[in-house]
């Protein structure tokens, strides 16, 4: 089954969402077996806007991600980002999985560089940016160490590094944050934030956290454990910078909990 290219309106046709899904089916054949993942989904994603997705393991959060950036070809219905189907290699797109995917021969510095190389830029050019990049996730001093020698959270962090090292407009981030010490966990959160300001990013977070997701995220999705509609969209209200310990946060927390022990259907 593939994606129909007729319904699809011309490249860079104008459309309200930056993201849009209509309809979309994907399933997997395991073992003989039709295994549905998404059907008839739905979800559109403003230009700019952070999206959290929630959702119990194996619901389809990093197949859909897949599907956004093109890495899963075969669905049915309809996936627009930026008015075209995804296709890998789009210069759009960053991405995070869930496992950092290093290359364990290279560096530190030439696993990030990996994110610009498609751009064919000036050595100085590379360096100073990776540098840069270096810097903000905080692994100055490892720039030459390989992949073996880092933490797990070390090594998330330089797949976050590669991921937005060329500035791409839109970030697929599936749990990057989950290998983290709090701390490191927080300050990564005031990164990104900080990312997405300068950056104009439209950003989508597969996350378990629930408090994360309200710190960071505009709008937080959940998704069904089984194929069928998204289970709520909840937009989070609170200007930023947002602050952990206030009453208005808390309640947004206690609003999703409350929304996720429920079984039912919110959207
Ligand atoms: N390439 C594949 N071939 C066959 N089945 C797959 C493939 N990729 C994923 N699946 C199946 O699709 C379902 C959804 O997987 P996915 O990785 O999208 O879940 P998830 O929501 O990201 O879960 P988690 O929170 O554990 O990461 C699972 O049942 C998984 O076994
Ligand atoms: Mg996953």
């Amino acid at each position: 089954m593939s994606h129909p290219a007729t319904i699809l309106p011309a490249p860079g046709a104008a459309t309200d969402s930056f993201v849009r899904l209509r309809g979309v089916n994907k399933h997997f054949n395991v073992d003989g077996r039709r295994l549905p993942i998404l059907a008839d989904f739905n979800l559109d994603v403003r230009r700019h806007e952070f999206i959290a997705i929630l959702g119990e393991s194996g619901c389809g959060k990093s197949t859909l991600l897949r599907l956004l950036c093109g890495l899963e070809e075969n669905y049915a219905g309809q996936i627009l980002v930026d008015g075209v189907a995804p296709k890998v290699g789009n210069d759009e797109a960053g991405i995070v999985f869930q496992d950092p995917r290093l290359f364990p021969w290279l560096s530190v510095a030439q696993n990030i560089a990996l994110g610009l190389a498609r751009f064919r830029p000036d050595r100085a050019g590379v360096q100073r940016r990776v540098e840069e990049l270096v810097a903000l996730v905080g692994l100055s001093g490892f720039e030459n160490a390989l992949p073996h020698q880092l933490s797990g959270g070390m090594a998330q962090r330089v797949a976050l590094a590669r991921a937005i090292v060329s500035r791409p407009a839109f970030l697929l981030l599936d749990e990057p944050f989950s290998a983290l010490d709090a701390l490191t966990r927080s300050q990564m959160h005031e990164q990104l934030l900080r990312i997405r300001e300068a950056a104009d990013l439209t950003m989508l977070l597969v996350t378990h956290d629930v408090e994360e997701a309200v710190y960071l995220a505009d709008r937080v999705v959940v998704m069904a454990p089984q194929p069928g509609p998204l289970r709520a969209s909840v937009e989070i209200g609170l200007p930023y910078p947002r602050v952990r310990e206030e009453a208005a946060f808390q309640h947004e927390r206690e609003r999703l909990h409350a929304l996720l022990a429920k079984d039912e259907l919110i959207a």
